[in-house]
């Protein structure tokens, strides 16, 4: 898959308005500059437009793309100083996987309609981005020991990155209840995953991208949500998505009551083996952790 970079040059006019898709998210803040690329992707929803040859100089526009922090001023990339769950991790292995979260990251951002999906993200509810920045780093590290080639393995890492995109369709009090969203209680929470594959399939992202957000919520023996898939009729990469993901919220203060060490995280993992994740996926998991 190859992420569209927005081209610098080619700048065919200004957008005079606030562009929405019918999840109502903000897909382009007036005054943004027109590529033939944004134009093709506007054109590919069938989104209507009017455009303008000039900068909208200091008018509201600029004031509005600031009040919805969609300005170019905060940079996405992976902590320098990770979080004390990877410490037993291969160093190589989370080293490996922070450089190319940060490639990946950098790709992004040169890309207008990714990284307006990150914004939001980054601008939801305070746990999701630098929860979806942890699932991401140990998804990489996992798919990079199950010999991912290239273009699978830039697929797995930006659905991961996404993974609870449709979470920016829920009411906050809804993600603000910590126990019914670990143990995915609620049905307005499970529609997470159904939104955010929509909105990713929306963007005209590659299956193995937009899968990851419907199925990381399934479980190995059938139970999960939203469809009870089982065993290999989850794809892979979502397979891989819910040990990271589970691991993160296993070991963090803002998805759990009882924050369990990192080896308490992976013994719990290791129980539910067959049962709930995909026995090779939880191995390699394992794998990436020098546990003696
Ligand atoms: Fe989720």
């Amino acid at each position: 898959m190859e992420i569209e970079k927005q081209s610098k040059e080619n700048i065919l006019g200004y957008i005079t308005h606030d562009v929405f898709d019918k999840f109502g998210r903000l897909l382009l803040a007036e005054g943004t500059p027109l590529t033939p690329n944004v134009v093709q992707k506007l054109e590919e929803r069938k989104l209507g437009f009017r455009i303008s040859a000039e900068p909208l100089g200091n008018s509201s526009a600029i004031l509005k793309s600031a009040s919805l922090k969609t300005g170019n001023s905060k940079q996405f990339k992976v902590p320098p100083k990770l979080d004390n769950k990877f410490v037993k991790i291969n160093g190589e292995s989370i080293g490996n996987a922070a450089k190319y979260m940060n490639w990946i990251l950098r790709q992004v951002q040169e890309d207008i309609f990714l990284n307006n999906n990150l914004k939001i993200l980054a601008q939801g509810h305070k746990a999701n981005y630098s929860h979806s920045i942890n699932v991401s780093l140990i998804t990489v590290a996992i798919a990079r020991k199950l010999k991912y080639d290239k273009p699978s393995l830039q697929e797995i890492a930006l659905g991961s990155l996404y993974h609870d995109i449709g979470k920016i369709l829920l009411p906050k009090s809804v993600l603000d209840d910590i126990a019914g969203v670990y143990n995915g209680q609620t049905l307005i929470y499970q529609q997470h995953t159904v939104l955010g594959s929509d909105l990713l399939a929306a963007d005209k992202l590659p299956t193995g991208v937009y899968l990851i957000a419907r199925q990381h919520h399934e479980k190995y023996s059938g139970n999960g949500y939203p469809s009870g898939l089982k065993g290999n009729d989850i794809h892979l990469n979502a397979a891989i998505v819910t040990v990271a993901d589970v691991f993160d919220r296993l070991t963090s203060a803002v998805f759990k009551r009882n924050v369990l060490p990192p080896d308490e995280a992976i013994n719990q993992i290791l129980l539910a083996k067959g049962i709930d994740y995909h026995p090779q996926v939880v191995d390699m998991f394992v794998e990436l952790f020098n546990r003696e």
